[in-house]
C-alpha cells in the first residue's frame, strides 16, 4: 500500500515511479542591483522591493548563452547524483530564450556534455516550463523507456528584457537549473503532476517579434517587437488564481493537507504573489520557500533553481514532501508534488 493513496498512483503501478535523484543550479557571475537599475530607468530600490521583493539579479555574460548556462546546471546534477554524460538517455530543456530558434538547446547541451547517447528537445511552456518538462520526463521512466533522463530549465531573459520599459525590466534575470530523473526502488518519487493553459489570455504576457506572425524586419525592431511585453496587474490576478488552484488540485490528487508539506516551492515572480498563494494554500510562512531577492524571475530556471537551495539549505531532506507550483506566460501554469 502506498504511503498517500494517489488517484494517479495506478499509472505508477503499471510503470515505475520516478524520483529526482538530484538537482544543481547555476546562474551567471555578474549581479545587477536595484541600485544599477536606478541609472537606468526611473525607478528606485524602494518600488522594486514594496512591489517585487526582489533585491538584484544575475545577468548573463555576451558570450555566455542559455546553453552555457543550462550545462553548468547540469552538471552540478549530475555530479551530486554520480551520473556520467554517457548515461543520460533524454535530455528536455524547457526555455523561452534559446540560444537561437533552431536547433534546440537541448542539442547544443548534449554536445557540450558530450552525452552522446542522449536524444534531446526543447519544451516551451514560459515560467511553467521546468514542471512540464519534469512531467514529460517522468512519462519515459514510468513506461520504461529511458532510465536517465536530464531535465532543465534555462534562461537568459536579460537578452528580450526591455531595459528602456520600467515596467518590466526590474523584474527579470538569467539562470539554470537541472534535475536528473530515475527510478529508485519502490521510493515514491513524483507523487503527482498537474498542468493547465489557457491561451484566450496569450496577449497578456508574450514577445510578439520574431516568430512566423512578425519575422524579424527592421520595423519590428524599430516597433521593440522583440522584448518582452507583459500587463502586469492582470498577469498578477491569474498568477494568484491559477497557483492556487493547482496547488489545490495536486493536494486533493494525493490526498493530502496543505500541512504535511514540508515545503512549498512557488515560481519566483513576486514576493506578493508567493505570499497569496501561500495563505490561500493555508501553508505557514515557515514552509514556504523564497529566493527571488537574489535572482528576481528567471522564468523556467526559477522553481529549480529554488529547489536546489532549498535542498542545499536543509530545508528538504530524503522522505519530505515538496510541494511546487507555478505559472507562465501562455497563460500556463503546472504544480508536482514530490517524497523526496
Ligand atoms: N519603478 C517605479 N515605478 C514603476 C515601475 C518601476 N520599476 N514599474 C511600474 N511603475 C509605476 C507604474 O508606471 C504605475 O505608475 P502610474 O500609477 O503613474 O501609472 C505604478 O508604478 C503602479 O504600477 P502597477 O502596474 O499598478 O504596479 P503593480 O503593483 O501591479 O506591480 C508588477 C507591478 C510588479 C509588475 C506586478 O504587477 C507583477 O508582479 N505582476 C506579475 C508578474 C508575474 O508574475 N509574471 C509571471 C510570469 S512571467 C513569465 O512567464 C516570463
Amino acid at each position: 500500500m502506498p504511503k498517500f493513496v494517489n488517484p494517479r498512483a495506478r499509472h505508477n503501478f503499471q510503470g515505475r515511479p520516478t524520483s529526482i535523484i538530484a538537482v544543481g543550479s547555476y546562474v551567471p557571475e555578474r549581479v545587477l542591483t536595484n541600485a544599477d537599475l536606478e541609472k537606468m530607468v526611473e525607478t528606485s530600490n524602494e518600488w522594486i522591493l514594496t512591489r517585487t521583493g526582489i533585491r538584484e539579479r544575475h545577468i548573463a555574460a555576451a558570450n555566455e548563452y542559455t546553453s552555457d548556462l543550462a550545462v553548468q546546471a547540469a552538471r552540478r546534477a549530475m555530479a551530486k547524483a554520480n551520473v556520467t554524460a554517457e548515461q543520460i538517455d533524454l535530455i528536455i530543456v524547457a526555455t523561452i530564450t534559446p540560444d537561437m530558434p533552431f536547433p534546440s538547446t537541448a542539442a547544443i547541451v548534449q554536445r557540450k556534455l558530450g552525452a552522446t547517447r542522449a536524444a534531446g528537445f526543447d519544451i516551451e511552456a514560459a515560467c511553467s516550463g521546468f514542471i512540464y518538462a519534469l512531467e514529460i520526463g517522468q512519462q519515459f521512466i514510468m513506461s520504461r523507456t529511458y532510465e536517465t533522463v536530464l531535465v532543465i530549465g534555462a534562461e537568459k531573459l536579460s537578452t528580450i528584457t526591455d531595459w528602456q520599459d520600467r515596467n518590466t525590466c526590474v523584474l527579470f534575470g538569467d539562470g539554470a537549473g537541472a534535475a536528473i530523473l530515475q527510478n529508485r526502488g519502490n521510493s515514491h518519487g513524483l507523487m503527482t503532476t498537474f498542468m493547465g493553459t489557457d491561451g484566450s489570455k496569450g496577449d497578456l504576457l508574450c514577445m510578439p517579434g520574431g516568430g512566423s506572425q512578425n519575422p524579424a524586419s527592421p520595423e519590428t525592431v524599430k516597433a521593440r517587437l522583440h522584448y518582452l511585453k507583459m500587463e502586469g496587474k492582470e498577469t498578477f490576478k491569474n498568477a494568484v488564481q491559477a497557483m492556487v488552484s493547482a496547488g489545490q488540485e495536486a493536494l486533493r490528487r494525493c490526498q493530502l493537507d496543505i500541512s504535511q508539506i514540508k515545503c512549498l516551492i512557488p515560481h519566483q515572480a513576486n514576493r506578493r504573489i508567493i505570499e497569496a498563494v501561500g495563505e490561500r494554500l493555508g501553508a505557514k510562512p515557515e514552509q514556504i520557500f523564497m529566493n527571488l531577492d537574489k535572482y528576481g524571475n528567471t522564468s523556467a530556471a526559477s522553481v529549480a533553481i529554488a529547489l536546489d537551495e532549498a535542498v542545499e539549505q536543509g530545508r528538504i531532506k530524503r522522505g519530505d514532501l515538496v510541494l511546487m507550483v507555478v505559472f507562465g506566460a501562455g497563460f500556463t501554469w503546472a504544480s508536482a508534488i514530490v517524497e523526496w
